[in-house]
């Protein structure tokens, strides 16, 4: 089975400039949470206990935010603020086993995921990148589990995008085998929609068996001057690998630019009765429409 997953956070979240310049873009914060948080809670959700964050410089602080803060706790003891202390806790309590790897110069989404291997060793693992949430009633990993029990392949999680935004993403071409599985024949990085064969993208999480490795290690820089992840899943179909598309069930959010963090926000503030009433009260103000009614 599953045991660990590669989480990819070295990356320099230039879509999100300036703010990136001092925050990493997976502290950013959805309401009071971090984005990455919203992932981790889905790894663990599906059962996985180990988590290997592949960090870069200036972004330890995303490790931070699960380690013990004595000084705040202590703080907080002090002062009686059960609530705050409990929500710190909580934060604190939640991953039992991190582990850090430093990718000294980020080359691209193939070169993090290379530097997993030593940890990896001989097991399939997963990959979730911090960009892209997933809201759902059963996490979309442990869908994506469920699919790995039947097929065995490297599994990744598509779905359909419009025309406009394709060239944003992984793109895959296949044959589709059950209502939400698609058996990859070809996968491209960020094509145009001309040369795109399909509108299914591949979203941020992925479940590979150790051999992927080996091909991670094959591919050169390509799109946008870095080792991506597409080619060498690309490798892996043309000698012969399993690859298959699973378009899941759920919302998928990305957070990586100003629009889709944006939508986020208010995705999760819908959910929340507090924040609820607050947007209401906006559109009400605003633009005088009556919402939730
Ligand atoms: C990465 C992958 C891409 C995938 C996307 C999903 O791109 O390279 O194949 O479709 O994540 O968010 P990035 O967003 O890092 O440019």
């Amino acid at each position: 089975m599953i045991r660990k997953a590669v989480l990819p956070v070295a990356g320099l979240g230039t879509r999100m400039l300036p703010v990136t310049k001092v925050v990493p873009k997976e502290l950013l914060n959805i309401i009071d949470r971090p984005t990455i948080e919203y992932v981790v809670d889905e790894v663990l959700a599906s059962g996985i206990d180990t988590l290997i964050f592949i960090i870069s410089q200036g972004k330890e602080d995303i490790l931070n935010y699960f380690n013990v803060d004595l000084g705040l706790k202590t703080f907080l003891k002090e002062r009686k603020k059960w609530d705050l202390l409990k929500k710190v806790e909580e934060v604190e309590e939640k991953v039992k086993n991190i582990i850090s790897v430093i990718q000294k110069i980020p080359e691209g989404l193939g070169q993090a995921v290379l530097m997993a291997e030593k940890t990896i060793g001989n097991e399939p693992f997963a990959v979730l990148l911090g960009d892209d949430l997933v809201d759902a009633k059963e996490p979309c990993l442990k869908q994506m589990m469920q699919v790995y029990l039947k097929y065995e392949g490297c599994i990744i999680a598509v779905e359909e995008v419009p025309l406009e935004d394709i060239s944003k993403y992984g793109i895959i071409e296949g044959e589709r085998l059950e209502e939400r599985i698609i058996k990859i024949k070809r996968v491209i990085e960020k094509p145009s929609p001309q040369e795109a064969p399909s509108n299914l993208a591949i979203i941020g999480r992925y479940i590979f068996q150790p051999v992927i490795f080996e091909f991670l290690k094959k591919i050169e820089k390509s799109v946008g001057g870095e080792y991506q992840l597409t080619d060498a899943i690309q490798l892996l179909i043309k000698e012969g690998y399993e690859v298959y598309g699973y378009l899941f069930e759920g919302k998928r959010l990305d957070t990586g630019n100003k629009k889709g963090f944006f939508k986020t926000i208010l995705h999760y503030a819908k959910k929340d009765e507090e924040l609820k009433e607050v947007l209401k009260e906006f559109y009400q103000e605003f633009y005088q429409v009556n919402v939730f009614s």
